[in-house]
């Protein structure tokens, strides 16, 4: 099949408003139509769809639970526990009342924030619902962040509600979730009103009184009560997600409800060749962007059954579980991260667990999150004998700034790129100057605004962040912090990000975050922290401390004391395991700490050392400090 991708994009490039109003006219069901498409004078950059309203779960609940309330909507699978439930979309729809009864009950009202701190249950999607429902903004926070991210986060959100879980499953641990939640509220300067708490059977825990409440139970007390669908202006929060920027303070993306809504029902089609009845799989965590669009939103919004995977790639109980579950669930499309391909072509570089299992219901594979290396790409195409399809997106834009839309026919795939921009991105690679670049040559990639439906509209409470984050550097654009190039067929190939943001195992880490826990050791002196390439992880931290005069530490006992820091201020996903004493950090000589060229030197590629270096032989002390380890 021909691809109608370039027919596509160059239609939504002549008429970008008539683009999507005709997505949202025939797509999605709206209380009142909008007064206009875009208004490019509202907030920041302008908004999509105002004067519309509508509900996000109505639209992912209400109306297919009307016409087909026996077919399914959530398949539970959890490796981890042996445990596995259908929820129909009759079944989701009762349950999504109840709770939103409670949280009404409980005071929640149309823009209050919820934080949601759970793991991979079907209650976590339950509660991002219910939310939606009643017009309250929910929070999920991932369940491996530790309790300082999660105050940090309370903070800036002031929820009147949190709803969490007793705990976490991890491959050989149970991660206590209570624990850390109490310790979280009592960190923030802010008060909860009320915690929901799921109490699991793996690990019970103990409730406050007045201030905990039993979620089962409240449920179950609720169910059958009637709460509509409140309506809701297309512009107002759906949800506030944190992503990590270049300081500890995380950044809130909004989320509106009708672009949402608009952009991700497109999505399902024609970049993921998906039909309504049909189960999609996004192996992520709805603590991340990725859960939130492609295990929650979008299979929903489309009418599909959506898998609920709690368990790892591997080991949960081996790397055949991938498989396991597409045969059993007949899943049509899989999205994960490269990582979790790196973990399973790592225990089974043969693929031998995959012609165990029958895997005739998968269509395509999908890799975001983080660069697809060439190698992971082609194991898994030679393995799963089908299309692998890399795309590039971030918490920002809650969809595809570049993929290989197989919806509208698949391009030949380019190893190493992303794919092509998506209808809605007008890309531009710049300089740093701002000026565009030729095709094959490295810049900035930036997108033209206005931003396309989906996108973050702002930061929460923080409009002058977002204009300095995004869109000072490059008047007239949305700055990426990707740098990257396109070549002459306009395919985009995303290199490196140009702030201090590493990826490590698909999770967005901020260095910065990292440097600010090693800086409050009381024995150091000057720190930093860099991103360095991992076989598995995509890239790990490595930190290097020069120790405050007369601190006389061993370095083993000192990298000890740093690793439990670094997990109990921003958590085991951190991965933070190596540290470096050293006597002196290379810097300029305006006392610039030249992380790129650590980095390099860490890779073991020669390094590019910059002409204002302060004392080049200080490379020289770096390079053997990791030569002895
Ligand atoms: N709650 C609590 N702790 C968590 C957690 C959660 N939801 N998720 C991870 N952790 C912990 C892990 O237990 C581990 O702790 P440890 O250091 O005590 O062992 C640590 O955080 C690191 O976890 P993880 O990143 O999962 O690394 P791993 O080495 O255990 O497993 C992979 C490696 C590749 C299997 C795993 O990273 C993976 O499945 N990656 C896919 C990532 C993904 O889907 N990203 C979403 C973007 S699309
Ligand atoms: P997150 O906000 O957690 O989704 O992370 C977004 C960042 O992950 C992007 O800015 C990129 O740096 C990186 N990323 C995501 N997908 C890809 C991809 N397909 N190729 C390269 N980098 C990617």
């Amino acid at each position: 099949m021909t691809s109608r991708y370039a027919d596509i994009y160059e239609s939504w490039r002549r008429h970008p408003e008539g683009f999507w109003a005709g997505v949202a006219s025939s797509e999605i069901d709206w209380i009142k139509p909008w007064d206009k498409v875009f208004d490019p004078a509202l907030s920041v950059y302008g908004r999509w769809f105002p004067g519309a309203e509508c509900n996000t779960c109505w639209n992912c609940v209400d109306r297919h639970a009307e016409k087909q309330p026996d077919a399914t909507a959530i398949i539970y699978d959890s490796p981890i526990t042996g445990a596995k439930r259908l929820i129909s979309y009759g079944e989701l729809l009762s349950d999504v009342k109840a709770l939103a009864a409670v949280l009404r009950e409980r005071g929640v009202v149309k823009g209050d924030r919820v934080i949601i701190y759970m793991p991979m249950i079907p209650e976590a999607v339950t509660a991002m619902l219910a939310c939606a429902r009643l017009g309250a903004i929910h929070s999920v926070v991932f369940g491996g962040f530790a309790a300082p991210e999660l105050a940090t986060r309370i903070d800036d959100a002031k929820p009147k509600l949190v709803v969490s879980a007793s705990c976490g499953i991890e491959p050989g641990r149970i991660v206590s979730y209570k624990p850390l939640l109490d310790e979280a509220i009592e960190l923030a300067a802010h008060k909860p009103e009320a915690c929901l708490i799921l109490q699991r059977e793996q690990e019970r825990c103990d409730l406050i009184a007045g201030r905990d409440h039993d979620f089962a139970d409240s449920v179950e007390k609720a169910r059958g009560t009637e709460v509509a669908c409140e309506p809701l202006a297309a512009t107002d929060p759906l949800y506030i997600l944190y992503t990590s920027g270049t300081t500890g303070q995380p950044k809130g993306v909004v989320r509106d409800n009708g672009g949402h809504m608009v952009a991700l029902k497109w999505t399902m089609r024609a970049i993921y060749g998906i039909e309504p009845g049909e189960a999609f799989w996004a192996a992520s965590d709805v603590g991340w962007v990725v859960g939130h669009s492609y295990i929650v939103y979008a299979p929903l919004l489309h009418g599909c059954a959506t898998v609920v995977f709690e368990g790892k790639p591997v080991g949960t109980p081996d790397a055949g579980v991938f498989w396991r579950i597409i045969s059993e669930h007949k899943v049509a499309a899989l999205f994960t991260a490269p990582t979790a391909f790196r973990a399973i072509k790592k225990e089974d570089p043969d693929g031998r667990f995959i012609p165990q299992y029958d895997l005739s219901s998968l269509r395509t594979l999908f890799l975001a999150g983080e660069r697809a290396d060439p190698d992971t790409i082609q194991w898994a195409e030679e393995h799963l004998k089908l299309p692998v399809v890399d795309h590039w997106w971030q918490t920002e834009t809650s969809w595809a700034i570049a993929a290989n839309p197989v919806g509208l026919g698949l391009l030949p795939v380019k190893y190493g790129s992303a794919g092509v921009p998506m209808p809605g991105y007008d890309l531009q690679v710049l300089d740093d100057a701002g000026h565009q670049v030729d095709a094959g040559t490295l810049g900035n990639i930036a997108v033209k605004l206005p931003l396309p439906p989906g996108c973050l509209p702002t930061l929460w409470n923080a409009d002058e962040r977002f204009r300095e984050s995004y869109l000072a550097e490059f008047p007239g654009y949305y700055q990426t912090a990707d740098a990257g190039y396109c070549d002459a067929d306009g395919y985009v190939f995303v290199m490196s990000r140009t702030d201090d943001i590493i990826n490590v195992a698909g999770h967005r880490l901020s260095t910065g975050a990292m440097e600010e826990v090693l800086a409050a050791h009381p024995d150091v002196a000057e720190c930093a922290v860099i991103g360095v390439a991992d076989q598995l992880k995509g890239q790990v931290p490595r930190g290097f401390v020069v120790l405050k005069a007369g601190a006389a530490r061993d370095a083993t006992e000192l990298q000890a004391e740093c690793v439990s820091r670094m997990r109990a201020e921003i958590g085991p996903i951190a991965a933070f395991r190596t540290l470096y004493v050293v006597q002196r950090l290379p810097k300029t000589r305006s006392g610039k700490i030249l992380r790129a060229t650590m980095r390099q030197i860490a890779e073991g590629e020669t390094p590019r050392v910059p002409a204002t270096i302060d004392d080049p032989a200080i490379l020289d002390e770096i390079k053997a400090a990791m030569a002895v380890g």
